[in-house]
C-alpha cells in the first residue's frame, strides 16, 4: 500500500491566460509525474465574479473569491500562486510570504530591482518558484545538458530573439500601461530570453541597450528592445525582443556558437533542437535536427512514446513537477525568486543604458543564475 500523500491547498490569484495554464498544470501534474503531494485547487481569486464562477467550474476549483488579501491570510491555504498583472506580484507575494505560504509567482518578478530585492528576501524563508517555464522545454533542458557536458567548447556567440506581432493591434490592456506592467516587451519577452541566457551561458558583465516605443503617447511602455551584451565567460551576445515583428507569432529563438559546435532552438518548433557538432566526420557535418521526444531526453518519458510530440502546456506541468519533487526532498529549486532578481537586474541595466546611451556594467555576481552555483 502506498503512503498517504500530503495535501496542499492552493489559492491562485488571477484567472486569465496564466490562470488557465497554471490550473492545467495543477490538474495534470499528478497524472504524468509521481507527485509526492495531492494538489487541491481550493480557491481561485479574480475580479469578475461571473467569469470566475465559470472558470472555477471548468477547471475544478472548489471556491471563488475577489479579495486576494483575505485569501492569502487563510489558514487552510498552503500555496499562493500569483498570476496577476505585474504590479500585483509584489503585494501579493510579500503578504503570502509573511503568512508563511509556499510561493509561486509569474514573471517578470517585479516592477523594479528594489521591489524584486524585497520579494527575494521575503521568499528565502519559504519554498518558492518563478514560472520561467521555458527552462523545462525538453529541447532547452537538453541544450543545457549539452553545454554542461562541454559539447559546445568555448562559447563565442549567444544570439536570442523573442518576436511577437500583436503590438499594433491591441491597446488598452494592462500590458501597455507602465503602472500595471512596469515595462513592455522588455519585461514580457526579453525577461524570458535573459533567464535562459543566464541559465545556459552564465553571468552578463556589461550591456548596451535601446528601447523603442512605436506608438506614443497611447502607451508608456517599450514596444521593442535591442541589446548587446558581454558575458563573463568571454562570449558576446545580442538580444532582440519586440511586439512589432509583423509576421511572427511567438518566435522565441536562441543560437549559441562555440569552438566545438552550435545549438539552435525556436519555440515555434519546440520539440526540436538543432545541434551542429564539429566532432562529426567532415563529410556529414551539418545541423542535426534532433527530435527531442526521447528516448533519453529530459521530461518526455513522463508524457508519450518517442515521436509523440508535446506542447506549450507541458512546460508548466514539468516546472511544477520538478518543484514538488524538490519540495519533498527539501532541495533547492530553480528558477526561484533569487534567479528572477538576477533577471530584474539585467532589465534595470537595459533601461538605464537606453536612457543614458551608455554601456552599463553589472557588478560581479549580480546576474549569475543560481543554478550554476
Ligand atoms: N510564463 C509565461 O510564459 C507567461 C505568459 C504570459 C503571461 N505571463 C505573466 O503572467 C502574469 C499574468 O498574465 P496573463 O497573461 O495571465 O494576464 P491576463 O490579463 O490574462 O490575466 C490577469 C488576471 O489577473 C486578474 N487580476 C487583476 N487584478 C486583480 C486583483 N486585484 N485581484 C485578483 N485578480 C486580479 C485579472 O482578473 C485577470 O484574470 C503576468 O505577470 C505576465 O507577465 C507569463
Amino acid at each position: 500500500m502506498s503512503a498517504a500523500k500530503t495535501t496542499l491547498n492552493i489559492a491562485m490569484i488571477g484567472q486569465g491566460f496564466m490562470g488557465r495554464a497554471h490550473s492545467n498544470a495543477f490538474h495534470q501534474v499528478g497524472h504524468f509525474f509521481d507527485s509526492p503531494f495531492e494538489l487541491r485547487r481550493k480557491v481561485i481569486c479574480g475580479r469578475n465574479r461571473e467569469s470566475l464562477q465559470a472558470m472555477a467550474s471548468r477547471w475544478g476549483w472548489d471556491e471563488t473569491a475577489t479579495d486576494w488579501q483575505a485569501v492569502v491570510e487563510r489558514k487552510d491555504i498552503d500555496v499562493v500562486d500569483v498570476a496577476t498583472p505585474n504590479n500585483l506580484h509584489a503585494p501579493v507575494a510579500l503578504a503570502a510570504a509573511k503568512a508563511g505560504k509556499i510561493l509561486l509567482c509569474e514573471k517578470p518578478l517585479a516592477m523594479s530591482v528594489e521591489e524584486a530585492e524585497r520579494m527575494a528576501e521575503a521568499a528565502r524563508k519559504v519554498p518558492n518558484v518563478v514560472w520561467f517555464n521555458y527552462r523545462r522545454v525538453p529541447a532547452i533542458a537538453l541544450a543545457k545538458r549539452l553545454m554542461e557536458e562541454g559539447r559546445l567548447g568555448q562559447v563565442y556567440h549567444y544570439r536570442a530573439v523573442y518576436l511577437q506581432s500583436w503590438g499594433p493591434e491591441r491597446a488598452g490592456v494592462w500590458r501597455f500601461k507602465r503602472s500595471e506592467a512596469g515595462s513592455g516587451a522588455m519585461g514580457d519577452l526579453l525577461s524570458h530570453s535573459i533567464d535562459l541566457a543566464l541559465m545556459l551561458n552564465g553571468e552578463i558583465s556589461e550591456l548596451s541597450a535601446m528601447l523603442q516605443t512605436f506608438a506614443p503617447p497611447t502607451r508608456d511602455v517599450d514596444d521593442a528592445v535591442l541589446l548587446l551584451a558581454r558575458f563573463s565567460n568571454g562570449s558576446i551576445g545580442s538580444f532582440e525582443a519586440t511586439r512589432y515583428a509583423i509576421g511572427r507569432k511567438n518566435y522565441n529563438q536562441f543560437e549559441i556558437h562555440g569552438s566545438k559546435g552550435m545549438l539552435r532552438f525556436n519555440l515555434e518548433d519546440l520539440n526540436r533542437l538543432e545541434f551542429y557538432d564539429c566532432g562529426d566526420q567532415q563529410a556529414v557535418q551539418g545541423g542535426h535536427q534532433v527530435l527531442v521526444t526521447g528516448p533519453g531526453h529530459p521530461y518526455v518519458d513522463r508524457y508519450w512514446p518517442p515521436g509523440h510530440i508535446i506542447g506549450y502546456e507541458h512546460t508548466f506541468t514539468s516546472t511544477l513537477a520538478d518543484f514538488l519533487e524538490a519540495l519533498a526532498k527539501k532541495q533547492p529549486f530553480h528558477a526561484n525568486f533569487d534567479d528572477a532578481l538576477q533577471v530584474q537586474r539585467v532589465l534595470e541595466a537595459v533601461e538605464s543604458s537606453s536612457a543614458d546611451g551608455r554601456w552599463v556594467r553589472l557588478g560581479k555576481g549580480t546576474t549569475r543564475g543560481r543554478s550554476e552555483e
